[in-house]
């Protein structure tokens, strides 16, 4: 997997961005080396750095500290990524076998905690107060997303509501990080890095609307994942949501059943009982109502090229095939 073309205006400051992350797995514990960059080699689309350093770039700089934060937020995603495919029993992820199938569970948790304080060690470098501030506070919703998420593990009850609070949480508060470090890095005033915020937040809830669509609808080939995992964790994302909700009787009924018990053997008949009824186009449509908000949340800054960047990705986090 490799990351997708609108990061190319992006080219040369990516390649920083990955030298770096490279440079900063070192660790005497071999181990740690091979699996960090097992799950690294594997690619991914970097969107998250992608967007800190065009919001820097687009709120007037941002320096020498905008590559290690780049690199910051890509080690806490990778490291919630290496959690999440355990917590989620996951088999597939950048289309090689997941770290926990490779090489276990206990590893792959071990190595995500290495991740993780990699990135505070990194982040304490940069030296300012704001920058530890966002950072921490992410991290930690993050962890309450996640548990979140386990507690409506088989819920069939979860309303809409409560799966936006949480994939607001789980994902859309990294992205928010991303946007806010970048306005913070470029100096910007308090309206743009709002702003810059915003972006984050909504371009966040756009792209885990369209993870989840893809969970049912996306090529294997090309998400790099297996279809299906969140079926099979029981997991209640939105189109199995509005199914229950806008379905016939006998649909809602499927899909509640399917919730509860979890596993694969449903699919084929969730997939078409979601397809009846529009629910992959109602996620759609939800996540460019998001979008749509992610590009009006930049009006406050002025047009650049990075700024252009920046709409991009919010139009990609819906037309995405991967
Ligand atoms: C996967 O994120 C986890 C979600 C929040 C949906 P990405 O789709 O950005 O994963 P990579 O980094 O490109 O593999
Ligand atoms: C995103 O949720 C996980 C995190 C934000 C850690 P998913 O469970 O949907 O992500 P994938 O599909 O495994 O990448
Ligand atoms: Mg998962
Ligand atoms: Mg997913």
């Amino acid at each position: 997997m490799s990351p997708p073309p609108i990061l190319a205006s992006l080219a040369d400051d990516m390649q920083r961005v990955d030298a770096l992350i490279r440079s900063s797995l070192a660790s005497d514990v071999a181990l740690i080396r091979q699996v960090a960059e097992y799950i690294i080699a594997g690619g991914g689309k970097r969107l998250r750095p992608a967007v800190l350093l065009a919001a820097a770039e687009a709120a007037g700089g941002g320096g020498e500290a905008r590559y290690t934060l780049a690199v910051v937020v890509e080690f806490i995603h990778t490291a919630t990524l290496l959690h999440d495919d355990v917590v989620d029993e996951s088999r597939l992820r950048r289309g090689r076998e997941t770290a926990n199938a490779a090489f276990g569970n206990a590893t792959s948790v071990l190595v995500g905690d290495f991740l993780y304080s990699r990135a505070f060690q990194m982040m304490v470098g940069v030296d300012s107060m704001r920058v530890m501030q966002v950072l921490a506070d992410a991290t930690n919703t993050i962890a309450e997303g996640e548990v979140m998420q386990l507690l409506n593990s088989r819920n069939p009850d979860l309303d809409e509501a409560g799966y936006l609070e949480v994939i607001r949480r789980k994902t859309a508060k990294l992205f928010e990080a991303a946007g806010r470090l970048g306005g913070i890095l470029g100096g910007a005033g308090a309206q743009v890095e709002q702003g810059l915020a915003e972006y984050g937040m909504q371009l966040g809830i756009a792209f885990q609307l369209i993870d989840d669509m893809l969970d049912y609808s996306g090529d294997e080939g090309r998400i790099g994942k297996q279809l299906g995992d969140d079926l099979a964790e029981g997991k209640p994302t939105l189109p199995l949501i509005y199914t229950m909700r806008a379905g016939s009787k006998q649909d809602a009924e499927l899909i509640r059943a399917a919730i509860m018990h979890g596993g694969r053997e449903q699919f084929g008949n969730v997939l078409q009982a979601i397809r009846r009824c529009g629910a992959l186009e109602y996620a759609r449509d939800a996540a460019q109502r998001a979008a749509d908000a992610a590009q009006q949340a930049l009006a406050p800054l002025a047009h650049s090229k990075h700024k252009q960047t920046l709409l991009e990705f919010a139009a990609f986090s819906v037309t995405r095939g991967y």
